[in-house]
């Protein structure tokens, strides 16, 4: 996997992709983001060598360079989601590309349905810890040079990061949550009883995507920091018929406030 890494490292330095100081990884809705980073490159997945393609409408599979903020940051505008028949390493592949560029810090966004009973749709969520209910990532055979074999994850998502997402929210006056986020495969959202289940151990927020990238991240000492969007809500009399549509929509109505929470945490780093 390191010779894979190392090959689509080279090529993206080669096409001006130097020493980025973040990654971040937009999710649903939120792509938005980049049209304040100036200096811009962009490279279509496809482009990439060893890169997957994005199949999911509304997920544009782009790869931008540029500075944000004055800070050098790659963006993916666009995942890879295990329910589009990816595998968990394909679905990661990015991140371990993005650490070897250089970055010191990930930031991903996500949409996610909201399952603690005081959520509102649009609410913003910073994690603050996940439960995985997808294929770990991480399984099979393990390169030491790229990690250990048993990561800790008992900071899976950085503590100070959260800390500062908040001051900053607090700051703009801001509506702002703070949450453990469930992954699950998709791509069926939730049956009432699902959504019931997923609070009783212990989610606030349910999405599709997120937990591979923070775990492959973390495997290489990468800090995370992520946040969900509230599109929709798994709440016994409030669940509303849901299709990916609303989602984006709900997603999109965020996005000003979502850009200011990661503009400024970047200028903090
Ligand atoms: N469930 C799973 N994934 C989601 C949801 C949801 O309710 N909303 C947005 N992504």
């Amino acid at each position: 996997m390191l010779e894979k890494i190392s090959e689509t490292t080279e090529f993206l330095r080669s096409e001006g992709f130097i020493d980025p100081v973040a990654g971040i990884i937009l999710g649903t809705g939120l792509g938005g983001l980049t049209a304040k980073m100036v200096n811009r490159k962009e490279i279509d997945y496809r482009n990439i060598p060893n890169f997957p393609v994005s199949t999911v409408e509304g997920h544009e599979g782009k790869l931008i360079f540029g500075e944000f903020g004055g800070r050098k940051i790659v963006v993916m505008k666009g995942r890879f989601h295990y329910y589009e028949g990816y595998g968990p390493e394909q679905v990661s592949f990015a991140v371990r590309v993005l650490k070897y560029l250089g970055i010191k810090c990930l930031f991903l966004s996500n949409a996610a349905g909201g399952v603690n009973p005081d959520f509102q749709i649009g609410d913003i969520m910073v994690i603050t810890d996940h439960i995985n209910l997808l294929p770990n990532p991480l399984v099979g055979q393990n390169d030491e040079r790229i990690g250990v074999r048993f990561p800790d994850m008992g900071e899976a998502y950085d503590r100070y990061l959260i800390k500062k997402a908040l001051l900053i929210a607090a700051e703009h006056h801001m509506r702002i949550r703070k949450g453990v986020y469930l992954a699950t495969s998709g791509p069926t959202f939730e049956t009432p009883a699902e959504y019931k289940y997923f609070r009783i151990i212990g989610a606030d927020a349910v999405g599709m995507s997120t937990t591979p990238e923070v775990i492959v991240a973390r495997h290489m000492g990468l800090p995370c920091f992520a946040v969900s969007v509230i599109t929709d809500l798994g709440v016994e009399g409030k669940i509303a018929y849901t299709t990916h549509e609303s989602v984006q929509h709900e997603a999109e109505k965020t996005e000003s406030n979502m850009t200011i929470i990661m503009t400024e945490l970047i200028n903090s780093l």
